[in-house]
């Protein structure tokens, strides 16, 4: 441990304000503080070069590996920044061996030492730092390393609650490092840009009053008021329309968002979205400021080029075409309208849904190297298609000539060319065919299967695929309910041909709402805003909210909605979604530093938890037993 008068003597090298803070810090409260007990690193694990040669360096970080061989010991320190070979050589004093002996996988330690070229057949072309080696000449260690749960690798094996319970250890692997790094600066090009473009960074509240958005609300009690509640916002949808109200015409927020649903690979109970929401805008004003700020961010953070435009698809095309409303378009398989061939056929079963104003389609997947349309695969794929409700999935197998064999090809005799010729099939490829007599359950077995078929076949191109879904309906019937209810928010504007006739046909409502979509993952929604109090009315009424309710529940919009709003429109798009994609995983957990698991549990900190009774009792609130619900 070096003394402060040592330590002093140092800093007279350094300026003036530099040794008052030192000396400050090492006598806090008459003791010694932590930054008087080690030795500080001057260069980091990833920094040093072949040109670094000959320097003394001091490097802080943990033991990655540590490998003895013979007298030599191999330590890989690591932080951050990289990896650096530490050496202790065999003419090292006896005390340095001694420390070295001593050391154990993520001690955390201090070394200085000197750094020296590797021999020509040592270096490590694998690793930045690879060229040269730390010669150790004094080793510290500054703090131990209980047994570990787990190996730190580049990606951890281990079961996901035991990463979890464990996050600080999980984080220190690479590619946790790698992902945290990507979001950090994924949100930092996101900031840089929109600042460039004019927007204010405005905090909205995170304590608010609880309105239908969608899902379920966090609730928070509260102790002023008995029986009165806040709530968490699912977003904060609301407040930036209110921004709009108060003049702020181009606003943004990195803002967390709390929604109380089944956390799932793409959703977690909180996570964060960047907000945005603009004054006298048109829809396209708000798709062009996202091409631009997602061009610009995915060059700056991951040097890839994205299309200037992205392409449109309506919502009809993209649910018939693709089977879903989130088009992963990295492969073909589109899907096909096959009814008119089927009532050529003799397919009585398919022609039997058709009669019932049903709907029968159908996805060529082509041949494949190496890979074979089993019977035990077709049987996967028809119990894919039955999740979503297609009873069964006859499949044609293209031969020479277009000859067909396969569970459906009695039907189609006669028709074979027709039926290559309309699917585009060719020799080796299979048809496979889905029916149902609800148009949306139809396009959803085909999206199955189509979804499938990319990645079982292998088909599916690497990079990023970016398309804005358009024109979706407005409203969906809540058969449970028995109401309509708003297909995204109730604050979206209906298409202009519609407002006159709302009421009449609310299912033939399009609004003026748009989706972004990222390799078949949604990872933006927004749409044009109401900022007419009556036409807002209107929507909720149709929404099963009397005026009372309406006026209850959203009165505060409706009444700034008096005070001259501007026309508005904003979009919301998933943070963790997109850094999920861009790091190419299946999971925002990989994305998030401190997520909860699927049971919406953080094992860590085991949350949530149980409260004394003192804290409930101050909340006004009595805990129900399960048997008293
Ligand atoms: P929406 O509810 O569609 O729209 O959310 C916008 C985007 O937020 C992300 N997202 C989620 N990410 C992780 N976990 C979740 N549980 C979760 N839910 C949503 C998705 C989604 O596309 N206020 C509107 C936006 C607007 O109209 O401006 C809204 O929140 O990437």
């Amino acid at each position: 441990m070096r003394s402060c008068k040592l330590y002093a003597n140092v800093c007279i090298f350094l300026n003036v304000k530099c040794l008052k803070r030192i000396l400050l810090n090492a006598t806090i409260g008459g003791k010694e503080v932590l930054s008087m007990n080690f030795d500080q690193r001057t260069v980091t694990c990833g920094q040093l070069r072949g040109a670094d040669a000959g320097k003394t360096v001091v490097l802080n970080g943990w033991v990655h590996r540590d490998r003895n061989h013979g007298a030599l010991h191999f330590i890989n320190l690591r932080d951050r920044y990289g990896i650096t070979q530490v050496v202790v050589d065999d003419d090292a004093s006896p005390e340095l061996q001694k420390v070295a002996s001593e050391l154990r996988m993520e001690y955390c330690i201090a070394v200085t030492g000197i750094v020296r070229l590797r021999p020509d057949n040592m270096i490590n072309h694998d690793m930045p730092t690879g060229e040269i080696e730390v010669k150790a000449q004094k080793i510290s260690i500054l703090s131990k390393c209980a047994t570990l749960p787990f190996m730190i690798d580049s990606e951890n094996a281990a079961n996901e609650d035991l990463r979890l319970k464990y996050r600080f250890l999980d984080l220190r692997s690479s590619g946790m490092q790698d992902r945290i790094r990507l979001r950090h600066e994924f949100i930092k090009a996101i900031r840089e840009y929109l600042y460039t473009e004019g927007f204010y960074e405005i905090e909205t509240p995170t304590l608010i009053r609880s309105t239908p958005e969608g899902a379920r609300d966090f609730l928070v009690p509260s102790r002023k008021y008995p029986g009165k509640f806040y709530a968490l916002p699912q977003s904060p949808q609301l407040y930036k329309q209110l921004l709009m109200v108060g003049g702020f015409d181009k606003y943004f927020q990195i803002a967390r968002c709390y929604r109380d649903e089944d956390a799932r690979g793409d959703r977690q109970l909180e996570f964060t979205q960047l907000d945005v929401e603009m004054s006298f805008v048109k829809r396209d004003d708000v798709l062009s400021l996202m091409e631009r700020l997602f061009g610009h961010v995915f060059k700056e953070v991951m040097n890839y080029e994205l299309p200037a435009h992205f392409r449109r698809i309506d919502y009809y095309d993209a649910m018939n075409t693709y089977g879903c409303d989130k088009p992963d378009l990295r492969f073909g398989c589109e899907i096909k309208d096959v009814s008119d061939l089927v009532q050529k056929s003799t397919f009585e079963a398919y022609k039997t849904i058709l009669a019932n104003k049903g709907y029968v389609k159908a996805i060529c997947a082509p041949k494949t190297e190496g890979f074979d349309f089993t019977r035990k695969y077709l049987d996967e794929i028809a119990a894919t298609a039955k999740v979503y409700g297609a009873q069964f999935v006859p499949f044609l197998k293209v031969g020479a000539n277009n000859a067909l064999s396969g569970s459906a090809a009695k039907f189609f005799v006669g028709m074979e060319s027709e039926v290559c010729s309309f699917m585009g099939a060719k020799e080796g490829d299979v048809i496979l065919m889905v029916a149902h007599e609800n148009w949306k359950k139809c396009c959803a077995s085909a999206g199955a299967v189509r979804s499938k078929l990319g990645k079982d076949l292998g088909i599916i191109r690497p990079g990023f695929e970016f398309c804005w879904i358009v024109d979706f309906p407005l409203f969906e019937y809540n058969e449970e309910e028995g109401h309509w209810e708003a297909a995204h928010h109730m604050f979206s504007m209906p298409q202009a041909k519609y407002i006159d006739t709302l009421e009449q046909n609310p299912g033939e409502v399009r609004g003026d709402l748009y989706d972004m979509v990222v390799n078949g993952y949604e990872c933006a929604s927004g749409s044009i805003r109401i900022h007419d109090v009556d036409l807002q009315k209107r929507i909720f009424r149709i929404c099963n909210f009397s005026d009372e309710e309406g006026e209850k529940k959203f009165g505060f919009l409706l009444n700034a909605f008096k005070f001259g709003p501007p026309p508005h429109g904003g979009i919301a798009p998933g943070i963790d979604r997109m850094v999920m994609i861009m790091s190419e995983q299946s999971s925002i957990k990989e994305v998030i530093a401190f997520p909860k698991n699927s049971f919406a549990v953080s094992p860590m900190d085991d949350c949530p938890n149980d409260v004394d009774q003192k804290q409930l009792d101050e909340l006004h609130l009595i805990i129900k037993k399960d048997e008293e619900k």
